[in-house]
């Protein structure tokens, strides 16, 4: 939906975790941006018509026969062109320079230096392979203590980092993807989340409306709108936004899947009942607890549970396009997000989960089409708009929740009685971590372990299981650190939960951070 804005920096991704965090940094400095391909093919370049191109990290050496590379023309361009890790390798490998494999790997935090100035600064490494001689007409700029980390080309307008400035443990990281933008590429920095609710109000209404015209089926002006909220934040600016695109003509279905939390789906009913939408919640529990017997493996369970969503829509659609007149037809609308595309596709990345709301769609959907006004936008750009249409800062602010719940929060089968552990667990947790005096981590909950340990209740010997507390500090949900509660707390919280929980024998930490581990466990 930026796609008219006339300023554009492409991103290629040759498989990086942290494209969507180079892109959103480059949003969140008013330029516009997408993901592509790195592979992306020069005539599609130039009618794309970028400003600049970043290249991405990856995990690959560019020595490798197999790895991604990109089209050595792109550098002809003219365009102005930033390589980050594997993308600068990438970059001087193709330009003549030389890159070597092994005793130059750097992990985590490293002190680079500026050559010409001396200072030196705090920067994010995660690489291998190293740039060891810079092609032609390329200067080194910085150091590390293993390599080589920055060089450049001004002449050329070609630049190379070997560290991550999208990652916040790079200090002075967004500066240097600011100067990249308005110093080299010339941004003028027209990007603004304003123009997005216009703009998508009319392609709403011109799917809902165009589409069905072509199609020959007369009638416009009752075609209707199916939306799947969960009353997370996407699905309820969702709402929001189709409500004031079609009003009186979205019908919001709430399905039930049984793996939300304490209460939620009571809270979420009454938020939505009151709202000018038509809402049906769907009570599907033991459909889907059915379809998880005996499943352990966490990517079945996640796309059965995504595909049973679907089925669950189809049927509702059916029932809602029967009540209807010959004329209309029903439209399926998404909260997806641009996230969950780009980390669903991609030919290069690896899919590390399947996020449910892309990876389960079958193919013979029963709906006109789809609509997905959020698709273009990353989670802090939802929030912004559904600021800007009046959600309350409640909803908007609420800590994000997997759409297939706490099915992912129980290790191993899912069962009714290890949803009710996991469900209470997390209930206590959220209480207490709720009227604590402290900074609220950004997304916190418990995961039931399939581990069961020896304990002692009374004076009897249990045999039951470990629970773990997980509580991330987080802008992105990209990366995150594990945020460090206070120990009177955890203590306070551990004593809880083995005391109300007859089934809990111990309480342990995760105290990881994301890489190398992900926020859920599944
Ligand atoms: P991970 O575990 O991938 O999670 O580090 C990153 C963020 O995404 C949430 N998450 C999901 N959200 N559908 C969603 O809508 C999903 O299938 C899903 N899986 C993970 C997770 O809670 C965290 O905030």
């Amino acid at each position: 939906m930026g796609k008219s804005l006339k300023e554009l920096v492409l991103v290629l991704d040759f498989g990086g975790q942290y494209k969507e965090l180079i892109a959103g940094m480059v949003r969140g400095l008013s330029v516009y941006s997408e993901i592509k391909r790195g592979d992306i093919s020069i005539a599609e370049l130039k009618q794309l018509n970028p400003i600049g191109i970043i290249l991405t990290g990856g995990p690959d050496s560019v020595n490798s026969p197999t790895s991604p590379k990109c089209s050595p023309e792109l550098f002809e361009l003219g365009v102005p062109v930033l390589g980050i890790c594997y993308g600068m390798q990438l970059m001087c490998r193709i330009l003549g320079g030389k890159v070597e494999c092994g005793k130059f790997g750097e992990y985590g935090c490293v002190d680079v230096t500026h050559i010409a100035s001396g200072k030196t600064s705090t920067a994010l490494m995660s690489h291998r392979d190293s740039v060891t001689e810079p092609p032609d007409g390329f200067a080194v700029t910085m150091r590390s203590p293993n390599c080589i980390a920055a060089v450049e080309n001004p002449t050329r307008k070609l630049y190379g980092v070997q560290f991550h400035p999208e990652s916040k443990h790079t200090v002075g990281g967004r500066e240097v993807i600011r100067r990249f933008l308005y110093e080299v590429c010339g941004a003028k920095g027209n990007y603004k989340l304003d123009d997005y609710i216009e703009t998508a109000i009319s392609q709403i209404r011109e799917i809902v409306n165009e589409s069905v015209l072509v199609n020959n089926r007369g009638k416009t002006d009752n075609n209707q709108v199916l939306l799947g909220l969960s009353g997370g934040v996407d699905s309820s600016v969702c709402a929001a936004l189709l409500s004031k695109a079609v009003p009186g003509r979205l019908t919001c279905i709430f399905v039930d899947h049984g793996f939300m939390r304490q209460n939620e789906g009571n809270e979420i009913e009454e938020i939505f009942s009151k709202c000018n939408l038509t809402f049906i919640r769907v009570n599907a529990q033991e459909r889907f607890l059915a379809k998880l017997k005996g499943i352990v493996d966490s990517e079945t369970k996640r796309k059965l549970i995504g595909y049973e969503f679907v089925r669950v829509f189809e049927e509702q659609a059916s029932l809602i396009c029967s009540q209807e007149s010959g004329n209309s037809a029903v439209f399926l609308a998404q909260g997806t997000i641009y996230p969950d595309i780009v980390e669903s596709g991609g030919k290069h990345g690896a899919t590390i989960k399947s996020h449910h709301n892309v990876g389960g769609l079958p193919e013979n959907l029963a709906f006109e089409g789809i609509v997905e006004p959020l698709s273009g936008l990353f989670k802090d750009e939802v929030r912004v708009l559904g600021k800007k249409l009046g959600l309350t800062d409640k909803l908007i602010n609420r800590q994000p929740f997997p759409g297939p719940g706490l099915a992912i929060r129980v290790m191993g089968e899912v069962t009714k009685a290890k949803l009710e552990i996991i469900r209470n667990s997390d209930a206590i947790l959220r209480e207490e971590l709720e009227k604590a005096v402290i900074q609220r981590p950004d997304q916190y909950f418990t995961v039931l372990t399939d581990t069961r340990t020896v304990g002692v209740k009374g004076d009897d010997r249990t045999y039951d299981y470990v629970v773990a507390i997980r509580a991330v500090t987080t802008g992105d949900f990209m990366t995150c650190e594990y945020t460090p509660l206070p120990h009177e707390l955890l203590g306070r919280i551990s004593s809880r939960l083995t005391s109300e929980i007859p089934e809990i024998s111990r309480v342990v930490y995760d105290i990881t951070s994301k890489p190398p581990a992900t926020i859920e466990w599944e």
